[in-house]
């Protein structure tokens, strides 16, 4: 079965087209000459659409079309869907410590479900690629393992007993969110082999930096914010200790990684990609990160991120998650931003935003 499409082939419509990844995905497309139908919960919000719209007035080859659809709402996408050639789900109905892990579990299910019915109500759509995250990768292990498309959190529970496993879904958010998007992979690619009329395949981003394109792409819990928040002298907030491995990569290869899946001759139903790091110059623990903020932004005073002593890290940080996107460099193209290319978009854009009003550049 040939399911790979082109711009010929009709439009791809792309869930959560508002958001940080969404955003980048219709901006590829439209630059790609596709006609993109960007699926939005609420079309009348200004602040979440008109960085959209203003895509068709750039001179770009293809053009979007706005559709109101909400992913809890079964049959909310049928009328988006209907002649599309494929359908690309960057959307999620997680609202990031608003619910509770059992509803975090239960939410993507729900919404990868109804994504999937309208696809086959659409009976047009050949491929559904499904922004599925690392988090459905990556699990226990010792530091410096390196993670392939071949692992999936719930692997070696023998090993770390009590982690990622079915009983502990209701008790820990980290793991709903993993588990769900993990089975929620397993439903598509199972859904898609019994039906035979599409392919279904995933990309499994791991931190996601890069320009954000409107101010609502600031959202509290988002790596982007985490990156605000050192420039303006914090500390990085979101593990303990303040102390991570950053595995980064840019939010416009994450987008464009979408659209390669959907064209690729290669990828198959159940294709899963990791978009991460390309090498270890992309691998940062967060004190190497506020040296690179440093030496990029000499004139940001004071840059916050995890406790220093001596020009050195107070404490170790745990050597993981390690994973390169190699698999997806091999089989959709290769990646195009560096490092310092990425770190530095996302800065610029954070200025041009207002977002940063007291740093200077
Ligand atoms: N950012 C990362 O580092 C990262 C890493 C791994 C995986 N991911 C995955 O990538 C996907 C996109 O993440 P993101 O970072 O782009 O987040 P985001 O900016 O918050 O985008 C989420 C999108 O989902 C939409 N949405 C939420 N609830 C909805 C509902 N009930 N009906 C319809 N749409 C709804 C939001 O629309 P509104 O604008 O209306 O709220 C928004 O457009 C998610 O599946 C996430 O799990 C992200």
């Amino acid at each position: 079965m040939m399911t790979a499409v082109a711009p010929a082939d009709g439009p791809i419509a792309v869930t959560g087209a508002s958001g940080y990844i969404g955003s980048w995905i219709v901006q590829d497309l439209v630059e790609q000459g596709y006609s993109v139908r960007a699926c939005v919960r609420d079309a009348g919000k200004p602040d979440k659409i008109d960085h959209l719209l203003a895509m068709n007035g750039a001179g770009l080859e293809g053009h979007v079309e706005l559709f109101a659809a909400d992913l809890l709402k079964p049959g909310s996408y049928d009328e988006a869907f209907k002649g599309c050639s494929a359908v690309i789900h960057a959307g999620a109905a997680v609202g990031f410590n608003k619910e509770t892990p059992q509803q975090v579990y239960d939410g993507c299910f729900t919404d990868v479900r109804h994504v999937v019915e309208s696809v086959q109500q659409a009976d047009t759509v050949k491929r559904l690629v499904f922004t599925s995250s690392f988090a459905a990768v990556g699990h226990p292990r010792p530091q410096g393992y390196v993670f392939t498309e071949k692992d999936w959190c719930g692997d070696n529970v023998e090993g770390y007993r009590g982690a990622w496993t079915e009983d502990n879904i209701s008790k820990n958010r980290d793991i709903a969110y993993a588990m769900a998007k993990a089975n929620a992979e397993r439903m598509i690619y199972g859904i898609a082999e019994a039906d035979s009329r599409f392919e279904a395949m995933a990309i499994l981003p791991l931190h996601v930096i890069g320009p954000l394109m409107c101010a609502n792409h600031d959202q509290t819990w988002s790596w982007q914010n985490c990156i605000k928040q050192m420039l303006q002298g914090k500390p990085y907030k979101n593990s303990k200790g303040g102390r991570m491995l950053w595995n980064i990569v840019d939010v416009r290869d994450v987008a464009r990684a979408h659209r390669l899946c959907a064209e690729s001759t290669v990828a198959r139903n159940g294709s899963r990609y990791i978009l991460s790091a390309s090498d270890r110059s992309g691998e940062l623990f967060t004190w190497e990160l506020q040296a690179r903020l440093k030496e990029l932004f000499p004139t940001i005073a004071n840059i916050g991120g995890e406790p220093m002593e001596n020009g050195q890290p107070r404490q170790k940080t745990y050597d993981s998650p390690r994973a390169y996107c190699t698999l997806a460099q091999q089989e959709l193209g290769p990646t195009t931003y560096s490092i310092d290319e990425t770190i530095k978009a996302t800065v610029d854009s954070l200025m041009q935003l207002g977002l940063l009003p007291h740093a200077t550049q």
